[in-house]
């Protein structure tokens, strides 16, 4: 066995369900985990708010990353490939936003399209041969990925219509709705996993699974909501049955690539392995938008 820091890779993970997971895993004896965060200042704040969980021997830091440009995505991955010679034990795709006004990325993308899917299947991409060091540096269970998905992906759960991903409208151009754009980005996030988990298949280095942390009204995602919408969310939905707590939530994501890591190709719901929409089996869609986005990130 090794006795090097395990390398846990985690994009946002400053506040909300990310950081509530991260607490879990610096929590652990001998772990190093590596924050991607858009803003230097929330992120040391991330940090230093993390310190207080550290076991013997685990250390955290944040490195610059914003996902809302390729650049960034691009210069993260080479500074993780120069200071982390090891490799990465794990990586989570955590960090996401809602954002209800048509927004375009300095690459010209929708904003939650980027941000929740473009640049995390970018970077996944990137990170392979780090994951794949990762496992013969750990060789005792495969390096493992772990996609923060969500039950919005399927048509039918929470409120108002979607997920409608198509070509014609990807940048929302023709009709916008920020609440449909999340659930196709969610969507195209997860049809993405599944072609991946195909392609490791008969790979014992590398395992991708995908989890829904739950809905979890007091996080900030929703900064970008209706000041009345806000106060519903904190004061009212919170209070519901079916909300969970943020604690809940990263013990949910926690949970997918510890006792969920030797599984491939999965989606966890509530804590258990559960069905995805029917809509992110399909396998033509599935080769289709990894096609599209390998093509539009630049691969
Ligand atoms: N809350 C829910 O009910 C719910 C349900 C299902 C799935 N999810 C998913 O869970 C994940 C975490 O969400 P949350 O509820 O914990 O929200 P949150 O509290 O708003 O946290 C979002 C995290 O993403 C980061 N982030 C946003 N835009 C970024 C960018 N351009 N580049 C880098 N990092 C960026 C944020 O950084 P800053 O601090 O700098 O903003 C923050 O660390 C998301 O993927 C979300 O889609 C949430």
């Amino acid at each position: 066995m090794s006795s090097t820091k395990k390398v846990y890779v985690m994009t946002g993970g400053n506040i909300g369900i990310g950081f509530e997971c991260a607490k879990l895993i610096v929590a652990q004896p001998n772990v190093h985990l590596i924050l991607g965060c858009r803003d230097t200042q929330r992120g040391a704040a991330g940090v230093k708010n993390l310190e207080p969980f550290l076991a013997n021997g685990s250390t955290v830091e944040h490195k610059p990353l914003d996902l809302a440009t390729f650049a960034s995505v691009r210069k993260f991955a080479t500074e993780l490939a120069e200071s982390q010679p090891q490799g990465i034990h794990t990586l989570i795709l955590n960090a996401g936003l809602m954002v209800f006004s048509r927004r375009m990325t300095v690459d010209n993308f929708e904003t939650n399209l980027q941000v929740n899917h473009l640049s995390q299947f970018l970077l996944v991409q990137l990170l392979l041969p780090l994951l794949r060091k990762g496992h013969a540096t750990w060789p005792e269970e495969p390096s493992c990925i772990t996609f923060v998905s969500s039950s919005l992906h399927q048509p039918g759960t929470g409120r108002g219509k979607g997920p409608e991903l198509t070509i014609e409208n990807i940048d929302g151009s023709k009709e916008f709705d920020g609440m449909v754009m999340y659930r196709n980005s969610k969507l195209c996030q997860l049809l993405c996993m599944f072609t991946l988990a195909a392609s490791l298949e008969n790979d014992e280095a590398i395992n991708v699974n995908a989890v829904c942390p739950g809905f979890i009204p007091t996080t900030d995602l929703k900064r970008d909501s209706g000041l009345a919408t806000r106060v519903m969310m904190d004061n009212v939905l919170s209070r519901i049955s079916a909300a969970s707590t943020v604690t809940e939530g990263g013990e949910r994501v926690f949970k997918a690539f510890t006792e969920g890591r030797a599984k491939n190709g999965g989606y966890f719901s509530k804590g258990e392995e559960s069905q995805s929409s029917d809509e992110s089996h399909d396998a033509e869609k599935q080769q289709f938008w990894w096609k599209w986005s390998s093509d539009v990130v630049g691969l």
